[in-house]
Protein backbone atom coordinates (compact mmCIF):
# COMPACT_ATOMS: atom_id res chain seq x y z
CA UNK A 1 0.00 0.00 0.00
CA UNK A 2 0.84 3.46 -0.33
CA UNK A 3 0.64 5.63 2.85
CA UNK A 4 1.23 8.98 3.86
CA UNK A 5 1.46 9.90 7.60
CA UNK A 6 0.99 13.55 8.90
CA UNK A 7 2.04 14.43 13.00
CA UNK A 8 2.93 17.31 14.34
CA UNK A 9 6.33 15.58 16.28
CA UNK A 10 8.12 12.61 14.59
CA UNK A 11 10.97 10.51 16.30
CA UNK A 12 13.86 11.09 15.93
CA UNK A 13 13.50 14.87 14.67
CA UNK A 14 11.00 16.42 16.84
CA UNK A 15 9.45 14.87 20.11
CA UNK A 16 7.57 16.02 23.19
CA UNK A 17 6.11 13.14 24.05
CA UNK A 18 4.56 9.24 22.69
CA UNK A 19 3.06 10.60 19.55
CA UNK A 20 6.52 11.27 18.61
CA UNK A 21 7.48 7.73 19.44
CA UNK A 22 4.30 5.88 18.12
CA UNK A 23 4.52 7.72 14.74
CA UNK A 24 8.28 7.53 14.12
CA UNK A 25 8.16 3.57 15.28
CA UNK A 26 4.80 3.22 12.74
CA UNK A 27 6.61 4.66 9.72
CA UNK A 28 9.31 2.77 10.44
CA UNK A 29 7.86 -0.83 10.41
CA UNK A 30 5.16 -0.11 7.91
CA UNK A 31 7.93 0.71 5.53
CA UNK A 32 9.71 -2.61 6.29
CA UNK A 33 6.74 -4.53 6.12
CA UNK A 34 7.39 -3.22 2.08
CA UNK A 35 4.72 -0.58 2.13
CA UNK A 36 5.99 2.77 0.40
CA UNK A 37 5.41 5.23 3.48
CA UNK A 38 5.82 9.05 3.29
CA UNK A 39 5.42 10.99 6.66
CA UNK A 40 4.60 14.77 6.86
CA UNK A 41 6.01 16.87 9.56
CA UNK A 42 7.36 20.57 10.47
CA UNK A 43 10.62 21.40 10.23
CA UNK A 44 11.48 22.54 13.58
CA UNK A 45 14.89 24.77 14.43
CA UNK A 46 17.92 22.58 13.96
CA UNK A 47 16.42 19.59 12.28
CA UNK A 48 17.95 20.80 8.87
CA UNK A 49 21.65 21.46 10.28
CA UNK A 50 21.44 17.90 12.40
CA UNK A 51 20.43 15.93 8.63
CA UNK A 52 22.51 17.46 6.21
CA UNK A 53 20.88 14.79 3.59
CA UNK A 54 17.98 16.72 3.39
CA UNK A 55 16.95 17.67 -0.24
CA UNK A 56 14.42 20.31 -1.64
CA UNK A 57 12.09 19.33 -3.59
CA UNK A 58 11.88 21.35 -6.74
CA UNK A 59 8.57 23.18 -6.10
CA UNK A 60 6.97 25.43 -3.56
CA UNK A 61 3.78 24.90 -1.70
CA UNK A 62 1.67 28.28 -2.00
CA UNK A 63 -1.46 27.94 -0.06
CA UNK A 64 -4.03 29.68 1.37
CA UNK A 65 -4.10 30.72 4.89
CA UNK A 66 -7.18 33.08 5.21
CA UNK A 67 -6.89 36.21 3.31
CA UNK A 68 -3.02 35.54 2.60
CA UNK A 69 -1.05 32.91 0.83
CA UNK A 70 1.72 31.17 2.41
CA UNK A 71 4.86 29.40 0.67
CA UNK A 72 6.61 26.58 1.73
CA UNK A 73 9.40 24.72 0.76
CA UNK A 74 9.44 21.28 1.44
CA UNK A 75 12.54 19.59 2.34
CA UNK A 76 13.03 15.52 1.90
CA UNK A 77 14.72 12.76 3.43
CA UNK A 78 14.75 9.07 2.73
CA UNK A 79 15.15 7.42 6.10
CA UNK A 80 15.05 4.23 5.08
CA UNK A 81 13.93 2.07 1.97
CA UNK A 82 10.74 2.54 1.42
CA UNK A 83 10.31 5.61 3.95
CA UNK A 84 10.56 9.06 2.80
CA UNK A 85 10.06 12.35 5.65
CA UNK A 86 8.43 15.28 3.85
CA UNK A 87 9.38 18.59 5.82
CA UNK A 88 7.16 21.44 5.79
CA UNK A 89 9.87 24.67 6.13
CA UNK A 90 7.91 27.71 7.04
CA UNK A 91 10.35 29.32 9.14
CA UNK A 92 7.86 32.15 9.98
CA UNK A 93 5.51 29.49 11.60
CA UNK A 94 8.18 26.64 12.63
CA UNK A 95 11.30 28.24 13.22
CA UNK A 96 11.15 27.94 17.35
CA UNK A 97 12.43 25.92 19.88
CA UNK A 98 10.07 23.90 20.43
CA UNK A 99 6.86 22.51 18.28
CA UNK A 100 3.83 23.94 20.78
CA UNK A 101 4.80 26.36 23.35
CA UNK A 102 7.92 28.08 24.97
CA UNK A 103 8.46 28.58 28.80
CA UNK A 104 5.08 26.70 29.43
CA UNK A 105 2.59 29.44 27.35
CA UNK A 106 1.22 27.85 23.86
CA UNK A 107 2.65 30.05 20.89
CA UNK A 108 -0.44 32.47 20.20
CA UNK A 109 -0.49 31.44 16.54
CA UNK A 110 -0.62 28.19 17.04
CA UNK A 111 -4.19 28.17 15.28
CA UNK A 112 -1.97 29.69 12.12
CA UNK A 113 0.80 26.90 12.44
CA UNK A 114 -1.02 23.58 12.07
CA UNK A 115 -4.00 24.89 10.20
CA UNK A 116 -1.21 25.58 7.68
CA UNK A 117 0.50 22.66 8.52
CA UNK A 118 -3.16 20.55 7.76
CA UNK A 119 -3.07 22.07 4.47
CA UNK A 120 0.25 20.97 3.47
CA UNK A 121 -0.43 17.41 4.43
CA UNK A 122 -3.77 17.24 2.79
CA UNK A 123 -2.06 18.78 -0.14
CA UNK A 124 0.62 16.27 -0.60
CA UNK A 125 -1.61 13.79 -0.09
CA UNK A 126 -3.49 14.62 -3.30
CA UNK A 127 -0.68 15.70 -5.39
CA UNK A 128 2.22 13.56 -4.39
CA UNK A 129 3.56 11.82 -7.49
CA UNK A 130 3.47 8.58 -5.81
CA UNK A 131 -0.14 8.85 -5.27
CA UNK A 132 -0.60 7.98 -1.58
CA UNK A 133 -4.14 5.69 -1.21
CA UNK A 134 -4.36 6.70 2.14
CA UNK A 135 -3.33 9.79 4.66
CA UNK A 136 -3.49 8.91 8.19
CA UNK A 137 -3.26 11.98 10.30
CA UNK A 138 -2.72 11.91 13.98
CA UNK A 139 -4.08 14.28 17.05
CA UNK A 140 -5.80 17.92 16.44
CA UNK A 141 -2.47 19.23 14.81
CA UNK A 142 -3.67 17.21 11.02
CA UNK A 143 -6.78 16.55 12.30
CA UNK A 144 -8.66 19.31 9.63
CA UNK A 145 -6.84 16.80 7.12
CA UNK A 146 -10.08 14.44 7.02
CA UNK A 147 -12.47 17.62 6.35
CA UNK A 148 -10.01 19.55 3.37
CA UNK A 149 -9.94 16.27 1.02
CA UNK A 150 -13.90 15.77 2.20
CA UNK A 151 -14.29 19.42 1.21
CA UNK A 152 -12.06 19.17 -1.90
CA UNK A 153 -13.76 15.91 -2.94
CA UNK A 154 -17.59 17.50 -2.95
CA UNK A 155 -16.47 20.69 -4.66
CA UNK A 156 -14.13 19.04 -7.26
CA UNK A 157 -16.33 16.42 -7.70
CA UNK A 158 -14.35 13.40 -6.63
CA UNK A 159 -10.98 12.23 -8.39
CA UNK A 160 -8.26 10.44 -6.84
CA UNK A 161 -8.58 10.92 -3.48
CA UNK A 162 -6.91 9.60 -0.69
CA UNK A 163 -9.02 7.98 2.04
CA UNK A 164 -7.95 9.01 5.15
CA UNK A 165 -7.91 8.04 9.17
CA UNK A 166 -7.19 9.45 12.13
CA UNK A 167 -5.70 8.56 15.50
CA UNK A 168 -6.52 9.83 18.58
CA UNK A 169 -3.29 9.55 20.55
CA UNK A 170 -4.94 11.89 23.79
CA UNK A 171 -8.19 13.82 23.65
CA UNK A 172 -7.57 16.00 26.48
CA UNK A 173 -5.40 18.41 23.64
CA UNK A 174 -8.28 19.76 21.14
CA UNK A 175 -6.96 22.74 19.15
CA UNK A 176 -9.97 24.84 20.17
CA UNK A 177 -9.33 28.50 19.01
CA UNK A 178 -11.90 31.46 19.05
CA UNK A 179 -14.19 31.51 16.04
CA UNK A 180 -12.51 34.63 14.68
CA UNK A 181 -9.83 31.74 13.48
CA UNK A 182 -12.23 29.90 11.59
CA UNK A 183 -11.19 31.59 8.58
CA UNK A 184 -7.88 30.31 8.08
CA UNK A 185 -9.51 27.25 7.36
CA UNK A 186 -10.95 28.94 4.17
CA UNK A 187 -13.15 26.55 4.12
CA UNK A 188 -17.27 27.41 3.49
CA UNK A 189 -18.94 28.44 7.12
CA UNK A 190 -21.20 25.02 6.55
CA UNK A 191 -19.13 23.28 8.55
CA UNK A 192 -19.33 25.75 11.42
CA UNK A 193 -22.30 24.59 13.19
CA UNK A 194 -22.51 22.63 16.25
CA UNK A 195 -23.22 19.34 14.54
CA UNK A 196 -19.52 20.11 12.61
CA UNK A 197 -16.37 21.76 13.50
CA UNK A 198 -17.75 24.37 15.56
CA UNK A 199 -17.86 23.42 19.99
CA UNK A 200 -19.42 25.71 22.18
CA UNK A 201 -18.75 28.81 19.45
CA UNK A 202 -15.38 27.77 18.56
CA UNK A 203 -13.19 26.08 16.30
CA UNK A 204 -12.37 22.45 17.56
CA UNK A 205 -9.45 20.86 15.35
CA UNK A 206 -9.95 17.68 16.56
CA UNK A 207 -13.39 17.11 15.92
CA UNK A 208 -13.06 17.62 12.11
CA UNK A 209 -11.24 14.14 11.96
CA UNK A 210 -13.86 12.83 14.45
CA UNK A 211 -16.39 14.05 11.67
CA UNK A 212 -14.77 13.27 8.63
CA UNK A 213 -12.34 10.29 8.66
CA UNK A 214 -12.98 7.47 6.93
CA UNK A 215 -11.86 5.52 9.83
CA UNK A 216 -10.66 6.61 13.67
CA UNK A 217 -8.31 4.74 15.71
CA UNK A 218 -7.22 5.17 19.55
CA UNK A 219 -3.77 3.75 21.21
CA UNK A 220 -5.49 0.98 23.07
CA UNK A 221 -9.20 -0.65 22.59
CA UNK A 222 -9.41 0.81 26.39
CA UNK A 223 -9.09 4.45 25.16
CA UNK A 224 -11.15 3.65 22.17
CA UNK A 225 -14.03 2.34 24.90
CA UNK A 226 -13.48 4.83 27.25
CA UNK A 227 -13.69 8.55 25.33
CA UNK A 228 -17.10 7.71 24.37
CA UNK A 229 -18.01 8.20 27.83
CA UNK A 230 -18.57 11.50 29.86
CA UNK A 231 -16.13 10.49 32.32
CA UNK A 232 -13.33 10.66 29.94
CA UNK A 233 -15.00 12.04 26.58
CA UNK A 234 -13.49 15.59 27.59
CA UNK A 235 -16.97 17.03 25.79
CA UNK A 236 -16.86 15.02 22.68
CA UNK A 237 -18.11 11.75 24.01
CA UNK A 238 -21.49 12.24 21.82
CA UNK A 239 -19.42 13.11 18.79
CA UNK A 240 -17.81 9.69 19.46
CA UNK A 241 -20.90 7.72 20.06
CA UNK A 242 -21.91 9.27 16.65
CA UNK A 243 -19.34 7.23 15.05
CA UNK A 244 -19.20 4.68 17.79
CA UNK A 245 -19.09 1.93 14.93
CA UNK A 246 -15.57 3.21 13.17
CA UNK A 247 -13.61 3.74 16.14
CA UNK A 248 -10.82 0.75 17.05
CA UNK A 249 -8.45 0.83 19.23
CA UNK A 250 -4.65 -0.46 18.87
CA UNK A 251 -2.30 -0.81 21.19
CA UNK A 252 1.02 0.92 20.62
CA UNK A 253 3.87 -1.15 20.23
CA UNK A 254 7.42 -0.31 21.93
CA UNK A 255 10.37 0.51 19.27
CA UNK A 256 12.95 -1.97 20.51
CA UNK A 257 15.50 -1.28 18.25
CA UNK A 258 15.63 2.38 20.35
CA UNK A 259 14.04 1.17 24.28
CA UNK A 260 16.66 -1.61 25.24
CA UNK A 261 19.14 -2.16 27.23
CA UNK A 262 22.01 -4.10 25.30
CA UNK A 263 22.63 -1.68 22.37
CA UNK A 264 22.24 1.49 23.07
CA UNK A 265 23.93 4.38 22.85
CA UNK A 266 22.49 6.36 25.92
CA UNK A 267 23.79 3.58 28.38
CA UNK A 268 27.19 2.86 29.09
CA UNK A 269 26.32 -0.05 30.66
CA UNK A 270 24.80 -2.69 29.36
CA UNK A 271 22.68 -5.24 31.07
CA UNK A 272 20.43 -7.86 29.94
CA UNK A 273 17.81 -10.35 32.09
CA UNK A 274 20.89 -12.77 31.95
CA UNK A 275 23.28 -10.72 33.28
CA UNK A 276 21.93 -7.55 35.52
CA UNK A 277 25.24 -6.45 36.91
CA UNK A 278 25.29 -3.14 34.45
CA UNK A 279 21.79 -2.08 35.96
CA UNK A 280 23.63 -1.61 38.99
CA UNK A 281 26.57 0.33 37.08
CA UNK A 282 23.32 2.60 35.33
CA UNK A 283 22.06 3.15 38.98
CA UNK A 284 25.39 4.31 40.43
CA UNK A 285 25.65 6.40 37.14
CA UNK A 286 23.28 8.18 37.25
CA UNK A 287 23.46 8.75 40.94
CA UNK A 288 26.42 10.48 40.38
CA UNK A 289 25.17 12.51 37.03
CA UNK A 290 22.37 13.40 39.26
CA UNK A 291 24.86 14.80 42.14
CA UNK A 292 23.15 12.29 44.73
CA UNK A 293 25.35 10.17 47.32
CA UNK A 294 26.03 7.30 45.29
CA UNK A 295 24.49 4.45 47.31
CA UNK A 296 23.60 0.90 46.39
CA UNK A 297 21.72 0.23 49.24
CA UNK A 298 19.24 3.21 48.45
CA UNK A 299 16.28 2.30 47.07
CA UNK A 300 15.85 4.97 43.69
CA UNK A 301 12.44 6.07 42.30
CA UNK A 302 12.05 8.02 39.29
CA UNK A 303 10.01 10.00 36.70
CA UNK A 304 10.01 11.30 33.28
CA UNK A 305 7.16 13.16 32.38
CA UNK A 306 4.93 16.40 30.79
CA UNK A 307 4.50 18.11 33.97
CA UNK A 308 0.89 17.86 33.20
CA UNK A 309 -2.43 16.74 35.84
CA UNK A 310 -2.91 13.98 33.36
CA UNK A 311 0.45 12.52 34.70
CA UNK A 312 -0.58 12.77 38.46
CA UNK A 313 2.60 14.53 39.31
CA UNK A 314 0.54 16.85 42.06
CA UNK A 315 0.40 12.63 43.55
CA UNK A 316 4.08 12.61 43.73
CA UNK A 317 5.15 15.56 44.70
CA UNK A 318 2.58 15.28 48.01
CA UNK A 319 3.70 11.30 48.50
CA UNK A 320 7.16 12.33 48.44
CA UNK A 321 6.45 14.94 51.37
CA UNK A 322 5.98 12.21 53.03
CA UNK A 323 7.97 9.50 52.13
CA UNK A 324 11.19 11.78 51.71
CA UNK A 325 11.28 10.71 55.50
CA UNK A 326 12.46 6.95 55.30
CA UNK A 327 15.53 6.33 52.71
CA UNK A 328 14.97 6.70 49.36
CA UNK A 329 16.14 8.73 46.64
CA UNK A 330 14.15 10.27 43.46
CA UNK A 331 15.18 11.90 40.46
CA UNK A 332 12.92 13.81 37.55
CA UNK A 333 13.58 14.57 34.28
CA UNK A 334 9.75 16.85 33.18
CA UNK A 335 9.24 20.02 31.85
CA UNK A 336 5.55 21.67 31.44
CA UNK A 337 3.31 23.75 33.85
CA UNK A 338 5.45 25.92 35.76
CA UNK A 339 4.01 25.83 39.48
CA UNK A 340 4.73 21.91 38.80
CA UNK A 341 8.29 22.63 38.02
CA UNK A 342 9.06 25.11 40.55
CA UNK A 343 7.40 22.41 43.24
CA UNK A 344 10.04 19.77 42.34
CA UNK A 345 13.02 22.37 42.41
CA UNK A 346 12.08 23.83 45.88
CA UNK A 347 11.58 20.04 46.87
CA UNK A 348 15.04 19.83 45.55
CA UNK A 349 16.39 22.48 46.97
CA UNK A 350 14.60 21.50 50.66
CA UNK A 351 16.02 17.13 50.52
CA UNK A 352 19.47 18.24 48.26
CA UNK A 353 20.56 14.38 49.31
CA UNK A 354 17.35 12.43 48.13
CA UNK A 355 16.16 14.53 45.39
CA UNK A 356 17.24 15.24 41.89
CA UNK A 357 15.61 17.66 39.51
CA UNK A 358 16.41 17.96 35.75
CA UNK A 359 13.50 20.49 34.04
CA UNK A 360 14.47 20.39 30.36
CA UNK A 361 14.18 17.66 27.53
CA UNK A 362 16.72 15.06 27.35
CA UNK A 363 16.16 12.58 25.57
CA UNK A 364 19.50 10.52 26.68
CA UNK A 365 18.86 11.34 30.07
CA UNK A 366 15.08 10.14 29.79
CA UNK A 367 17.27 6.36 28.69
CA UNK A 368 19.28 6.28 31.85
CA UNK A 369 16.72 7.28 34.62
CA UNK A 370 14.65 4.49 32.61
CA UNK A 371 17.50 2.50 33.26
CA UNK A 372 19.21 3.71 36.45
CA UNK A 373 16.05 3.61 38.48
CA UNK A 374 14.82 1.12 40.60
CA UNK A 375 11.38 1.71 40.45
CA UNK A 376 9.43 4.21 37.83
CA UNK A 377 6.30 6.74 39.43
CA UNK A 378 3.51 6.74 36.86
CA UNK A 379 0.59 7.90 38.79
CA UNK A 380 -1.22 9.13 35.65
CA UNK A 381 -5.24 10.65 36.44
CA UNK A 382 -5.89 8.92 32.36
CA UNK A 383 -3.81 7.31 30.62
CA UNK A 384 -4.63 6.67 26.05
CA UNK A 385 -1.46 4.09 26.37
CA UNK A 386 1.32 4.96 27.82
CA UNK A 387 5.00 4.19 26.57
CA UNK A 388 7.12 4.96 29.67
CA UNK A 389 5.41 1.76 32.03
CA UNK A 390 6.36 -0.58 28.94
CA UNK A 391 10.05 1.10 28.82
CA UNK A 392 10.60 0.59 32.82
CA UNK A 393 9.37 -2.97 32.26
CA UNK A 394 11.95 -3.35 29.51
CA UNK A 395 14.76 -1.87 31.72
CA UNK A 396 14.14 -4.13 35.01
CA UNK A 397 12.75 -0.84 36.48
CA UNK A 398 9.47 -1.69 38.24
CA UNK A 399 6.49 0.70 37.05
CA UNK A 400 3.97 1.43 40.06
CA UNK A 401 1.27 2.68 38.09
CA UNK A 402 -2.42 4.07 39.09
CA UNK A 403 -4.96 1.34 37.81
CA UNK A 404 -6.06 3.35 34.79
CA UNK A 405 -6.57 2.71 30.92
CA UNK A 406 -3.26 0.75 29.85
CA UNK A 407 -1.24 1.12 32.78
CA UNK A 408 -3.99 -1.36 33.98
CA UNK A 409 -3.46 -3.87 31.48
CA UNK A 410 0.19 -3.46 30.67
CA UNK A 411 1.53 -3.89 34.25
CA UNK A 412 0.66 -7.18 36.62
CA UNK A 413 0.36 -6.89 40.03
CA UNK A 414 1.04 -9.24 42.32
CA UNK A 415 -3.08 -8.85 43.36
CA UNK A 416 -3.59 -9.55 39.90
CA UNK A 417 -2.53 -13.11 39.52
CA UNK A 418 -4.54 -16.09 40.77
CA UNK A 419 -2.50 -17.61 43.30
CA UNK A 420 1.03 -16.81 44.98
CA UNK A 421 2.72 -18.99 41.84
CA UNK A 422 1.00 -17.33 39.69
CA UNK A 423 1.94 -14.09 40.79
CA UNK A 424 5.64 -15.10 41.11
CA UNK A 425 5.49 -15.95 37.91
CA UNK A 426 4.08 -12.81 36.60
CA UNK A 427 4.12 -9.38 38.88
CA UNK A 428 6.35 -7.30 37.33
CA UNK A 429 4.71 -3.54 38.85
CA UNK A 430 2.70 -2.15 41.33
CA UNK A 431 -0.87 -0.57 41.31
CA UNK A 432 -3.07 1.49 43.49
CA UNK A 433 -6.57 2.20 42.66
CA UNK A 434 -7.27 5.85 44.38
CA UNK A 435 -6.42 9.06 42.50
CA UNK A 436 -5.08 10.12 45.78
CA UNK A 437 -1.38 10.72 47.63
CA UNK A 438 -2.80 8.30 50.35
CA UNK A 439 -2.59 5.10 47.81
CA UNK A 440 0.49 6.36 46.15
CA UNK A 441 2.14 6.16 49.29
CA UNK A 442 0.92 2.48 49.81
CA UNK A 443 2.04 1.94 46.87
CA UNK A 444 5.72 3.23 47.74
CA UNK A 445 5.73 1.03 50.80
CA UNK A 446 4.57 -2.00 48.83
CA UNK A 447 8.07 -0.92 46.43
CA UNK A 448 10.59 -0.80 49.65
CA UNK A 449 9.44 -3.98 51.04
CA UNK A 450 10.00 -5.48 47.34
CA UNK A 451 13.32 -3.43 47.43
CA UNK A 452 13.95 -5.42 50.99
CA UNK A 453 14.13 -8.99 49.30
CA UNK A 454 16.80 -9.35 46.64
CA UNK A 455 14.78 -12.54 45.06
CA UNK A 456 11.60 -11.06 44.69
CA UNK A 457 13.08 -7.82 43.35
CA UNK A 458 15.04 -10.01 40.58
CA UNK A 459 11.95 -11.84 39.88
CA UNK A 460 10.20 -8.48 39.46
CA UNK A 461 12.44 -7.12 37.28
CA UNK A 462 13.06 -10.21 35.31
CA UNK A 463 9.43 -10.61 34.60
CA UNK A 464 9.25 -7.06 33.42
CA UNK A 465 12.43 -7.38 31.33
CA UNK A 466 10.47 -10.74 29.46
CA UNK A 467 6.64 -9.10 28.64
CA UNK A 468 6.59 -8.32 25.01
CA UNK A 469 5.09 -5.33 23.73
CA UNK A 470 6.85 -5.27 20.04
CA UNK A 471 5.88 -3.03 16.76
CA UNK A 472 5.97 -5.93 14.77
CA UNK A 473 2.17 -6.67 16.06
CA UNK A 474 0.85 -3.13 15.89
CA UNK A 475 1.77 -2.76 12.29
CA UNK A 476 0.16 -5.19 11.05
CA UNK A 477 -3.12 -4.39 12.79
CA UNK A 478 -2.71 -0.96 11.23
CA UNK A 479 -1.99 -2.39 7.90
CA UNK A 480 -5.29 -4.56 8.40
CA UNK A 481 -7.35 -1.36 9.06
CA UNK A 482 -6.14 0.19 5.86
CA UNK A 483 -7.16 -2.44 3.96
CA UNK A 484 -10.72 -2.26 5.24
CA UNK A 485 -10.53 1.12 4.46
CA UNK A 486 -9.26 0.87 1.08
CA UNK A 487 -11.81 -1.80 0.17
CA UNK A 488 -14.81 0.15 1.00
P1 LIG B 1 2.78 11.09 26.82
O1 LIG B 1 2.84 10.87 25.36
O2 LIG B 1 1.40 11.26 27.33
O3 LIG B 1 3.68 12.18 27.29
P2 LIG B 1 4.02 8.45 26.99
O4 LIG B 1 4.35 7.59 28.16
O5 LIG B 1 3.27 7.80 25.90
O6 LIG B 1 3.29 9.74 27.54
O7 LIG B 1 5.35 8.96 26.29
C1 LIG B 1 6.20 9.88 26.86
C2 LIG B 1 7.48 9.91 26.04
O8 LIG B 1 8.06 11.19 26.15
C3 LIG B 1 8.52 8.92 26.50
O9 LIG B 1 9.32 8.53 25.41
C4 LIG B 1 9.34 9.77 27.47
O10 LIG B 1 10.63 9.28 27.65
C5 LIG B 1 9.33 11.09 26.77
N1 LIG B 1 9.53 12.26 27.63
C6 LIG B 1 8.61 12.92 28.38
N2 LIG B 1 9.15 13.98 28.99
C7 LIG B 1 10.46 14.00 28.63
C8 LIG B 1 11.57 14.86 28.93
N3 LIG B 1 11.43 15.91 29.74
N4 LIG B 1 12.77 14.57 28.37
C9 LIG B 1 12.90 13.49 27.55
N5 LIG B 1 11.92 12.66 27.24
C10 LIG B 1 10.70 12.90 27.76
C1 LIG C 1 -0.40 10.53 24.05
C2 LIG C 1 -0.89 9.82 25.30
C3 LIG C 1 -0.05 8.61 25.69
C4 LIG C 1 0.28 7.77 24.47
C5 LIG C 1 0.93 8.64 23.40
C6 LIG C 1 1.32 7.87 22.14
O1 LIG C 1 0.57 11.48 24.30
O2 LIG C 1 -0.97 10.70 26.40
O3 LIG C 1 -0.76 7.82 26.63
O4 LIG C 1 1.17 6.72 24.83
O5 LIG C 1 0.04 9.66 23.01
O6 LIG C 1 0.21 7.29 21.50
Amino acid sequence: MRILLGASELFPYSKTGGLSDMVGALAKWLAKAGHDVGVVTPLYRGIAKQYPALEPLDYRLDLPLGARTVSAQVHTLAAAPRLTIYFIDVPEFYDRSAPYQDNGVDYPDNAERFIYFAKCVAHLGRYLPWRPELVHVHDWQAALVPTFLLDYRLRAGGGNQPRTCFTIHNLAFQGTFPRAKYPLTNLPWDYFQPAGLEFYGSLNCLKAGILHADQITTVSARYAREITTEEFGCGLDGALRARAGSIIGILNGVDYEEWNTEENPHLKHPYSVRDLSGKAAEKAALQHEMGLPVRADVPLFGGVTRLTDQKGVDLVLSALEEMLATNLQFVLLGSGARPFEAAFRDLQKRFPQQVAVRIGFDQGLSHRIEAGCDFFLMPSRFEPCGLNQMYSLRYGTIPIVRRTGVLDDSVVDAADAADATEAAARANGIKFSDCSSAALVRAIRKALAIYEDAAVLRQFRVNGMTADFSWAGTAKRYAEVYRQILAR
